[in-house]
């Protein structure tokens, strides 16, 4: 059994309790005096019906499609139909689609209600639901609207594993392999050890292993809440990564995946990362069945590349290793990465 402990999570303008091991009725309880509208998608809650009351749920349409101004807005319309006033409590519940889009409503309805998180999704454990970050899409373009604000509190109940499809272990196990590849290199060694099938059947296991990697989020995060600076570590992979998952329409981790072991050749061709480190990083990603290359339009992928908002004037912060469990972040010149990426 996981042990249920808080630990909170300091960021600039608010104390972030984040609930480990909790349980629905655990959540339920923390926010009994509060009026509370839940904020799930279709998927989760045809899982988990009964835990949604009746005329106090929002449910949002699953997948990315939906994470746009428009759902937002009926969002609101519903908020409005429930009269909902200025104390009412919104809790996503569900993967990072979810929390960014119930993190973004509850920041801008009535120009802000409380809110809190129960993520449901590996990925939405170690990563989206922690930072603060919330919006959404507008058209092609990722999370270009939004807000930083963190919510009341994040609540883990790692029970929701049990029904996540086996795809969105595997693309969210990519994150945690990037936060092994960034920062924990005893965490590399413990996912060497392990397979995604030893986390499948013991959640005790992977709860520890979550609460890991959403500390190590919520560390990076934390101080740097605009991206200005180690924040840009949590980018590990995704330069091309963004560029690879837009022009194949692959899941977002098996793309990052592949940005990962393209970093690490750019890592050994400027800074002197050892090739065989890249072998290892190779051998792990396909352990968790994630891919490592693709065929791609390398001048479309350019293209793409090069209008990522991650770059400032002319220079992309590109994110390397030094050594496993040692990102540094490297600013590159567009000419100078254009020339590696076109030879690689
Ligand atoms: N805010 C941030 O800092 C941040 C960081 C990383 C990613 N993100 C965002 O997170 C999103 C991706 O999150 P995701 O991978 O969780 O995607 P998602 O929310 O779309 O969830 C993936 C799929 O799994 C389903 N699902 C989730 N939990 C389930 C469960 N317990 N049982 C059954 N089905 C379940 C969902 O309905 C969906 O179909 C992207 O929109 C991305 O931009 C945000
Ligand atoms: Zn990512």
């Amino acid at each position: 059994m996981i042990k249920k402990e808080m630990v909170p999570f300091r960021f600039s303008d608010k104390e972030v309790q984040c609930w480990f091991g909790v349980s629905f009725d655990d959540i339920r309880e923390q926010l009994s005096d509060k009026r509370v509208i839940w904020v799930t998608d279709e998927h989760v809650y045809q899982k988990y019906p009964e835990e949604f009351p009746a005329g106090e749920c929002i449910i949002l349409p699953a997948g990315e499609a939906g994470k746009n101004q428009d759902t937002v807005n009926t969002a609101i319309e519903e908020l409005l139909n429930m009269e909902a006033d200025r104390d009412v409590f919104l809790v996503g519940v569900g993967g990072g689609v979810v929390t960014d889009m119930a993190g973004y409503i509850a920041s801008i309805y009535l120009r802000g209600v409380k809110f809190s998180f129960a993520p449901t999704s590996v990925l939405g454990m170690v990563d989206a639901a922690v930072g603060g970050k919330n919006g959404v899409n507008v058209g092609l373009y990722k999370n270009q609207v939004g807000v930083i604000r963190q919510p009341e509190h994040l609540f883990y109940n790692f029970s929701f594993l049990n029904t996540l499809p086996e795809l969105e272990w595997i693309s969210g196990f990519a994150e945690i392999i990037k936060h092994a590849c960034i920062r924990d290199a005893e965490m590399f060694q413990f996912l060497l050890n392990n397979s995604l099938e030893d986390f499948r059947q013991d959640l005790n296991v992977t709860g520890d292993l979550i609460r890991r990697n959403a500390e190590l989020k919520y560390k990076v995060a934390a101080g740097d809440e605009r991206e200005s600076g180690q924040r840009r570590l949590l980018n590990f992979g995704h330069t091309l990564g963004h560029a690879i998952e837009n022009i194949t329409t692959m899941p977002h981790g098996f793309a990052i995946s592949i940005g990962m072991v393209f970093a690490c050749r750019l890592s050994e061709k400027l800074i002197g990362f050892d090739p065989e480190k890249t072998e290892a990083l190779k051998y792990l990603l396909k352990k968790y069945h994630l891919p490592t290359e693709t065929d791609f339009d390398k001048e479309k992928a350019w293209d793409i590349l090069v209008h990522d908002k991650k770059k400032s004037g002319d220079t992309i912060h590109f994110i390397l290793l030094k050594g496993i469990g040692e990102g540094v972040v490297h600013p590159l010149s567009l000419s100078e990465l254009k020339t590696l990426f076109f030879e690689m």
